[in-house]
């Protein structure tokens, strides 16, 4: 949420940071701004709202020359996003130039402080609270570190911030809690990112920055330590991404890419981690929790959003092949609800960033009591990543659009992994049944490249219905959370209003908004649940609802009872959430991109969500 980009070396910093920004701007894009220190030492800065283009455009790039320089761009949370809000944010004085990720929660209270000192402020921002008890501290001692210090001891909430002094225009400083950031270390210059997107360019080596600490960067030199003033050493980590990785690469957004790269995704995410010829599957990541998996007495799984119904999925998973009773709850409802945990339970934390607040927030409550922790995470060396008891990367690898689609798949797939190897340990499935598990497991890339070859078909019926303003998605047991996702996808991007339910509570209430205008998705492939599923299909029809059908490659049965029929290869029910959702991303995909919405960058949503 919000992304940050800094730079200290030799070269012109502007279009580093630029270029950084446009690379975090899926992270929040309702405004942007840059400070430069120029060859005079002054602190030069130019902000607005909108997205990182009209920056570009608007900035007049002769002044904007210097080697040092921060930039911002941000996802609001106190204040609208106009010209005002957009950081950088000076103090009073211009002396302390501030960009910040995340939020001050006690900034009324530091305000009414600072206007009792004759403080002035022009925004209603938390941040500009922040520059101007930075420069209050600045005041009294004279050292921009200790000034920097001194205020984030007195600050409660969260931030990634980097800033400037004009008083001391040779350093950056940079400090975290909460919200990630990491120093990008090259030859003679050190850059400073909230995601290794924005460093990639221009350096491997990087330094993850942990709670509570800060560095001061200068040209080539750094300097590590804690808000309490302990020093700190870190080993330099070397990013395993290529550029290619976070690019384009031909299509029209990256949501699109991300969408046709889930053949491979997906071997990733299992490849070496299943012996197919004896069905048993293996996360070293896990060996150290194993003991403790095998025996829970039952699994919490815990997530936001799309990450949430992977974990929907999971529970289905879990109980059905397991036997073990699982929950799962909303990370953001987990600790206000004062959770009943046990040392015995295990908690199974689900993020794509790995930096989502609320899962964060979950995980710290969960270690609190004691129960055991795992973190199903795509962003290496994320927070969650590195917090958890033990956990799995996801290898769905950089995911820019901001609506999830590989990290899903990727996230089921995982809990699949977890599931066979319960199942082997507890034996609650049989030998013969694991190996055809696995056998079908080791199909999946191919029934997923089919279906991409099948776009074009998924498209066709996408375009009649990019006017429509509703839609309702039904499926069953482990179609029921892509019902959920399904309808998420739309909404997100292409602003239809859509719903999923479980598809026998139509009856109880959705029904009544069933008539011609109203679409309706129903996951409906040869599965145990079909026979169900086909009577509520002619509930709809009677009403005079459309069909759009999610059915089995054969099924010609279906034919009669629906409008269109989107078709999927047949699979496990295991694997039916992996394989049924791909027809409903591109379907919102094509219905959101024939609106002409912004598909990788939707209206009031961020990546990653890191304010609770
Ligand atoms: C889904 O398309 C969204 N991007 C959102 O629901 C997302 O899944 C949620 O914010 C959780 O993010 P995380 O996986 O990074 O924790």
């Amino acid at each position: 949420m919000c992304g940050i980009v800094g730079y200290i070396g030799k070269r012109n910093s502007l279009p580093i940071i630029i270029e950084g920004l446009k690379r975090l701007e899926y992270r929040g894009y309702d405004s942007a701004g840059v400070s430069i220190i120029n060859d005079k030492d002054e602190i030069i800065s130019f902000k607005q709202a909108g997205k990182v283009n009209k920056l570009e455009e608007a900035l007049d790039v002769d002044k904007f020359q210097g080697n040092i320089g921060i930039g911002h761009t941000r996802w609001a949370t106190h204040g609208v996003p106009n010209d005002t809000n957009a950081h950088p944010h000076y103090d009073m004085d211009k002396n302390i130039m501030i960009v910040h990720n995340g939020i001050i929660e006690n900034y009324k209270l530091i305000k009414n402080r600072l206007i009792e000192e004759k403080y002035t402020f022009t925004t209603d921002t938390d941040t500009e609270i922040l520059a101007n008890l930075i420069n209050y501290h600045h005041k009294n001692t004279n050292d921009f570190e200790t000034a920097v210090r001194l205020a984030l001891l007195e600050v409660e909430g969260t931030y990634g911030i980097a800033c400037l002094c004009a008083k001391e225009p040779d350093k950056i400083l940079v400090a975290r809690k909460g919200s990630p950031l990491m120093l990008g270390i090259g030859n003679e210059e050190i850059l400073v990112a909230s995601d290794a997107s924005a460093i990639i360019n221009h350096t491997k080596n990087v330094i993850y920055l942990e709670d509570g600490e800060m560095a001061a960067l200068e040209r080539g030199s750094f300097h590590l330590k804690t808000i309490e003033d302990k020093d700190i050493y870190r080993n330099i980590e070397v990013l395993d991404f290529l550029l290619d990785d976070i690019e384009k690469g031909g299509y029209d957004h990256f949501m699109l890419k991300e969408i046709c790269e889930q053949p491979d995704t997906i071997q990733n995410t299992y490849r070496g981690r299943i012996n197919f010829e004896t069905g048993v599957a293996k996360l070293g990541g896990l060996d150290s929790i194993a003991e403790k998996l095998f025996k829970a007495k039952r699994i919490i799984i815990t997530a936001c959003g799309t990450a949430w119904h992977a974990g929907l999925v999971g529970e289905y998973m879990l109980e059905h092949y397991c036997r073990i009773p699982v929950e799962v709850e909303y990370a953001s409802e987990f600790r206000y609800r004062r959770p009943i945990i046990s040392t015995d339970d295990v908690v199974i934390l689900i993020s794509q960033s790995g930096e989502t607040a609320d899962t964060l927030a979950a995980l710290r409550e969960a270690k609190k009591f004691g129960a055991t922790t795992i973190g199903i995470v795509n962003v290496i060396g994320s927070t969650i990543a590195r917090e958890v008891d033990a956990g799995t990367y996801v290898h769905a690898g950089a995911e820019i659009g901001v609506a999830s689609t590989k990290a899903f798949t990727c996230q089921v797939m995982s809990l699949a992994l977890i599931t066979l190897m319960i199942a082997n340990e507890k034996k609650t499935v049989s030998h013969h049944d694991l190996i055809k598990l696995a056998k079908e497991l080791k199909q999946i890339p191919e029934k997923i490249a089919r279906m991409v070859g099948m776009k074009d078909s998924y498209k066709e019926v996408a375009m009649k219905f990019k006017d429509a303003k509703n839609f309702l998605y039904l499926g069953r047991g482990f179609n029921f959370p892509v019902a959920l996702e399904g309808a998420l996808k739309l909404k997100e991007i292409s602003y239809i209003h859509a719903e999923g339910y479980p598809a026998a509570e139509m009856k109880h209430g959705p029904i009544a908004l069933i008539d011609e205008n109203m679409p309706v998705v129903f996951i409906a492939p040869k599965d145990r649940t079909y026979d169900k599923i086909i009577s509520s299909i002619m509930e709809v029809k009677a009403r005079n609802g459309v069909i759009i059908a999610i059915a089995s490659e054969g099924d010609d049965n279906i034919n009669s009872y629906s409008d269109f029929v989107l078709r999927v290869p047949k699979t496990a029910a295991l694997f039916a959430p992996i394989i049924n959702i791909i027809p409903l991303q591109f379907l919102s995909y094509y219905i959101a991109a024939a609106r002409g919405c912004n598909v990788d960058q939707p209206r009031n949503l961020a990546k990653s969500v890191t304010v609770e």
